[in-house]
């Protein structure tokens, strides 16, 4: 039999009556360890080896666990500094820090650890420790040691450990190796090498020599060290998807200002000046000076069309409209300030229908930070302008839209928008979770906007999360998983969105 070089050696130095493991066989065959698993899979998709995988785990201590397990635990130094001070009895709380010679954020850690582990409590300013505690007791402690010196400990102490950030895990495959029979009688018949090639190179083209030579075979699927480079977050590779979903539904790309006038947010879509969403607690107001490139005319007949509303029978807000307030510029709620300047003709022109716009870009809300609210998300914008546009034209855009990232479970509910009307909330069904999210928010543009933008015909329009899109492609149920300080770094890694 004649094998590749890095095989005869690996197979050379296995064993049929005792496992080897990949590290055992890369130091007998001095070859790299991604070397002999190759040379290992190929043996065993040849039935000369088997292969048998355990998972271990790895136990390392962190920065802080290491000085924990030299410097002792800080609710335990905290401890026995309050037992030398007081002897057991109460005392203030100023002398028993300075007297343990904690500082910064070890004081705060040896506090919450303190009252926890029942050192103790903290009675008005002062440390009352617990006289029959018992620090040479601790198993936090214990175990920090036992890690310190290479031993293994518990799993309970170490979840515990490791959800205050003293040791870290990891995860390692650990393969072993024996011969099988075919492998023993192999090697007893003579195993050969075969001299291989593993790139052509021009000098065996030009020779000829490459007809001759005898190609090494890849194992595409040996496992092989994890490369992490960086790459494209998903929420970007997502959005790139649904601007190519958009184009190729025939829509084209609005973009503008992140900074707007609240003439485009919001007087331009029939807000009322006084609504409560357009008080200082929704909106991130910029002190920048007022916007002054708005078109006059459009001025006056969004004045009027708030003040009287539109055509014979139209009514308006019958409260004061002031242009100051109006050209003051925040940073947008929503995209549809972008709707609102392409549809008045003031960004690429008058347009004559039919048209389809859109923007996959960022909004920012002064909400409250929970699982599914940031102060900043992405909107998909969009809009259609036809003549006779219905309700029905609605609903199929967005069944199609969505039909293309696999959710074919789009629910519609009723809900006002003071631009919209009718108007209409999405909801999709979360895949781990089951629960209704809502997904977006959408309506047919009222008179009282179009008209005063100069637009004749009708207007379906759109605000749909991106990141609630996400959630219902992935399955992740907390948006913080994807943004920010606490995000899930296995997803983000492991996530491919799929093109
Ligand atoms: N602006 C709305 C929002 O942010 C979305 C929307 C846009 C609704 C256009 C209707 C029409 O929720």
């Amino acid at each position: 039999m004649r094998l590749p070089e890095s095989q005869v050696a690996v197979l050379n130095a296995a064993s049929a009556t005792d496992e080897r493991t990949i590290a055992q066989l890369a130091e007998a065959t001095d070859l790299k360890p991604e070397t002999v698993t190759g040379a290992v899979f190929d043996l065993r998709d040849d039935g000369l080896v088997t292969v048998t995988e355990t998972v271990e785990e790895d136990v390392e201590l962190t920065d802080e666990g290491v000085e924990y397990a030299d410097d002792g635990l800080p609710e335990i130094r905290l401890y026995r500094a309050a037992m030398d001070v007081g002897g057991g009895d109460a005392v203030q709380m100023g002398q028993v820090i300075g007297a343990s010679s904690l500082g910064g954020p070890q004081v705060d850690i040896a506090l919450s650890n303190f009252a926890r582990k029942g050192y103790g409590h903290i009675d008005s300013g002062e440390l009352v420790p617990d006289a029959d505690a018992d620090p040479d007791a601790d198993g936090e402690a214990a175990a920090l040691s036992a890690l310190a010196a290479g031993e293994t400990v518990d799993t309970d102490v170490l979840d515990q450990l490791e959800s205050r950030k003293l040791v870290v895990r990891h995860e390692r495959t650990i393969r072993a190796v024996t011969l099988t029979d075919e492998g023993v009688t192999a090697l007893m018949e003579g195993v050969e090498t075969a001299e291989t090639v593993d790139r052509l190179t021009p000098e065996m083209l030009t020779s000829g020599e490459w007809e001759d030579v005898e190609f090494t075979e890849y194992n595409v699927e040996a496992d092989a060290p994890e490369v992490r480079g960086g790459k494209k977050h998903i929420l970007r590779q997502t959005a790139d998807r649904v601007k190519d979903v958009l184009v190729g539904m025939g829509f084209s790309e609005m973009e503008g200002p992140h900074a707007d006038a609240d003439f485009w947010i919001n007087d331009c879509l029939f807000m009322p000046q006084d609504h409560p969403a357009r008080t200082h607690w929704d909106r991130f107001a910029l002190d920048v000076p007022p916007m002054e490139d708005i078109p006059e005319d459009l001025i006056d007949r969004v004045r009027s069309s708030h003040l009287n509303g539109v055509g014979d029978d139209g009514d308006g807000y019958h409260s004061p409209w002031s242009e100051d307030f109006a050209r003051a510029v925040a940073l947008r709620g929503h995209t549809t300030s972008l709707s609102m300047r392409y549809l008045s003709g003031h960004e690429v022109g008058e347009l004559e229908p039919p048209q389809r716009y859109f923007s996959v870009e960022k909004v920012y809300r002064n909400d409250t930070l929970d699982p599914t609210h940031l102060l900043e998300f992405y909107q998909i914008e969009g809009w259609v302008m036809a003549e006779d546009l219905s309700v029905r034209d609605l609903m199929g855009t967005f069944e199609e839209f969505y039909s293309h990232f696999g959710i074919t479970d789009i629910q519609f509910k009723p809900h006002y928008n003071p631009y919209t009307e009718p108007s209409f909330e999405l909801f999709g069904r979360h895949p781990e979770t089951n629960e209704l999210i809502e997904i977006g928010n959408s309506g047919m543009f009222r008179e009282e906007v179009l008209r005063p933008l100069g637009v004749e015909c009708d207007v379906m329009a759109w605000g749909l999360a991106l990141e609630r899109l996400l959630m219902l492609m992935y399955g992740f149920d907390d948006i913080r998983d994807v943004h920010g300080t606490l995000c899930d770094l296995d997803l983000l890694r492991e996530t491919e969105v799929l093109r």
